[in-house]
């Protein structure tokens, strides 16, 4: 079975503080942008969409023309992405048939998609691996995770943008619960849907995706919110996102590690 992608890309970087796109900031001397998409090309997958912001379209399309650098049998579309990565990957998942037919991959129901952020753009292809065997094994919704290490705290108000951003200092907040640690995994991406799962989900939660404020934050959960099972995958700590500038500098230690151990 062959397997396409979603690679979300339209953000801003907000949190980052960088002045264009965050998927153009470099990493190592290539863009997260061409690191996300050539990870994923490696590790088989047949096709991908990709979410530019609205006026960075052409931007991307001069890095990924038509096809991943690297790996010219891959085609890629990029299309502009909507205000929020749910609106975003909705986008995306309308060209998806366009994009395996330059593939010439057969779109079917249970056609394996992933949905993967530029932003974590050093998974390794053992990851996208197990998220795709699963799908293939029947899973219908699969999330790669790992067990948290913070202990997480409910408390009492939402998180307004400045704690989100870490900003100037926030206001004091009234703890309310601890949940139990044992049963809490913080997921990552590629998540992985059989495609009428996938298109299904999307069209049902529509309506949350005007603003990041109500959307969804992953696509799983818009699979949950149709009742059907979600599984989950071992994920890994390479597969973080690069969010701050201190993911940033990880992200940089870890390519350079690499690059001089040979790998
Ligand atoms: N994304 C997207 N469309 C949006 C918002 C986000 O395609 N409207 C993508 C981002 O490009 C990223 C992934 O979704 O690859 C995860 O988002 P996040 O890490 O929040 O990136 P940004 O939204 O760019 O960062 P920030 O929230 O700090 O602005
Ligand atoms: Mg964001």
């Amino acid at each position: 079975m062959v397997a396409l992608a979603v690679l979300t890309a339209a953000g801003s970087g907000t949190r980052l503080g960088c002045r264009g796109p965050k998927a153009l900031v470099e990493l190592g001397g290539q863009t997260l942008l061409e690191r996300a998409a050539r990870g994923l090309a490696d590790a088989g997958i047949a096709a991908l969409v990709v979410t530019a912001p609205p006026g960075e379209v052409d931007g991307f399309e001069r890095v990924l023309p038509g096809h991943v650098p690297g790996a010219p049998h891959v085609p890629v579309l990029v299309v502009a992405g909507g205000e929020s990565r749910q609106a975003s990957v909705a986008a995306g998942l309308e060209a998806l048939p366009a994009v395996a037919t330059l593939a010439g991959v057969e779109l079917a129901e249970d056609t394996p998609v992933l949905v993967h952020d530029a932003a974590r753009c050093l998974t390794p292809a053992e990851v996208i691996g197990r998220v795709v065997a699963a799908v293939e094994a029947g899973s219908v919704a699969v999330v790669p995770g790992l067990p948290v290490t913070d202990t997480l705290k409910e408390v009492a108000s939402p998180m307004s943008t400045t704690d989100a951003a870490s900003g100037p200092t926030p206001e004091v907040r009234r703890v309310v619960a601890t949940p139990d640690r044992s049963h809490l995994w913080g997921v990552q991406t590629p998540q992985g849907f059989r495609w009428s799962v996938l298109l299904h989900a999307h069209e049902h939660g529509r309506a949350l995706a005007a603003t990041e404020s109500t959307a969804a934050t992953d696509d799983a959960s818009l699979v949950e919110a149709l009742g059907l099972p979600v599984d989950m995958v071992r994920g890994d700590t390479l597969a973080l996102k690069v969010t701050s500038r201190t993911d940033l500098l990880l992200a940089e230690l870890l390519v350079e590690g690499a690059l001089t151990s040979g790998g």
